[in-house]
């Protein structure tokens, strides 16, 4: 491999060409290769404002390219776990958009491939672990100096979506990365899950426009995640641990406090590339940097299937209205 780190792009929509362009204008030691969508006209804008990308309308060619030293998946959610396959099976390192798969029984599939071939090669694209204020709240809950974390909770706030919902929809698109975070924050597994949602109105039952789910951890420590997924004004997430002598909690909005005309008004950021812009780009800096020195880091596959049956546990409790057990069976030795 030559010291530029050579990228094909599968999905040149809003994650996949903000990934291009993080690719292309921040992190020098990378190239965008290639890239793949089935709407060429994006890909091809895409393309060109990334220095002239080789462009693929088939999404297999592109993983097999010899040029391409490692794929990004920013294709929608149910090509995930077939796509990353093909890149375990190319021997291709892969940075596969959240979630992994569709269902836990998907994920578990990428597993065996990954197993199989003997070696990590997925990195999830659970970016909040290279976010200042989640790792902030992190640093001092593993410091030990609040003592045993108790109480996980995190808050996602969505402007809005494209329709309406299902409890699916924001479970495995939204809640996903809360529950990562759970896992990853506290350094431990969900046991546990009861949901409770709210639909936009009686007549949409199945619809979710509030979600909540109560965790139990395998300590006992509990947690709370709450989604609302058409709040109306902007986007944003706050976390906290609790522990037994204090509380470590994400700080409030980036903005600055403008006090005017005798009212206090604060910017919210609209959308999650504003929010987590800098995690993006560490995310990607760390992937890549990863491939050059030919190893796999960041949130694995393993933490992409745990999510995911976390997430199966979660939209089942909310349907039948009972807790739900996660039964997740034991790690395999290539995820440590
Ligand atoms: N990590 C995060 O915070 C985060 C944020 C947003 C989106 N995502 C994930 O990124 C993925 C894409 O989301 P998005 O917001 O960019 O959606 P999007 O609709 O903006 O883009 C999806 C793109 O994929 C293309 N596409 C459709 N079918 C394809 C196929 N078979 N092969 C290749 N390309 C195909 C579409 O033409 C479109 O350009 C989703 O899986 C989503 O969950 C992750």
């Amino acid at each position: 491999m030559s010291d530029t780190v050579n990228i094909g792009v599968i999905g040149a929509g809003g994650m996949g060409g903000r990934h291009a362009v993080n690719l292309t204008d921040e992190i020098g030691s990378a190239r965008v290769a290639a890239i793949m969508d089935v709407d060429a006209a994006r890909a091809e804008d895409v393309a060109a404002r990334c220095g002239g990308s080789k462009v693929y309308a088939d999404a297999e060619a592109l993983i097999a390219d010899p040029d391409v030293d490692g794929v990004v998946i920013a294709a929608p959610n149910r090509f995930h776990a077939e796509l990353t396959r093909t890149c375990i099976a190319a021997g291709k390192p892969v940075l596969c958009e959240k979630p992994l798969a569709t269902d836990g029984e998907e994920g578990r599939r990428v597993i065996e491939a990954e197993v199989r071939g003997g070696r990590r090669l997925t990195q999830v694209g659970f970016m909040r672990e290279y976010d200042p204020d989640h790792l902030a709240v992190k640093r001092v809950s593993d410091s030990g100096e609040q003592g045993r974390a108790l109480v996980f909770r995190s808050v996602h706030i969505n402007p809005g979506w494209n329709d309406f919902p299902g409890l699916g929809d924001v479970v495995n698109g939204s809640l996903v990365h809360d529950i990562h975070s759970a896992r990853w924050m506290m350094g431990e597994e969900i046991s546990r899950v009861y949901t409770s949602y709210l639909p936009f109105s009686p007549a949409m039952p199945d619809s979710a426009r509030y979600v909540v789910v109560q965790l139990q951890f395998e300590s006992g420590s509990l947690g709370n995640l709450e989604c609302n997924s058409d709040a109306g004004y902007g986007y944003e997430i706050s976390v906290s641990i609790t522990g037994e002598s204090g509380v470590a909690q994400s700080g409030p909005l980036s903005s600055p406090v403008v006090r005017r005309s005798n009212a206090i008004r604060q910017w919210v950021e609209e959308d999650w590339l504003q929010r987590f812009r800098v995690a993006y780009i560490d995310e990607m800096r760390a992937w890549v940097k990863s491939i050059g020195e030919g190893r796999t880091a960041g949130p694995s596959a393993w933490d992409g299937y745990a999510a995911m049956l976390v997430a199966d546990a979660c939209i089942e409790s909310g349907v039948s209205s009972k807790p739900v057990e996660v039964d997740l069976p034991d790690r395999p030795s290539i995820y440590g």
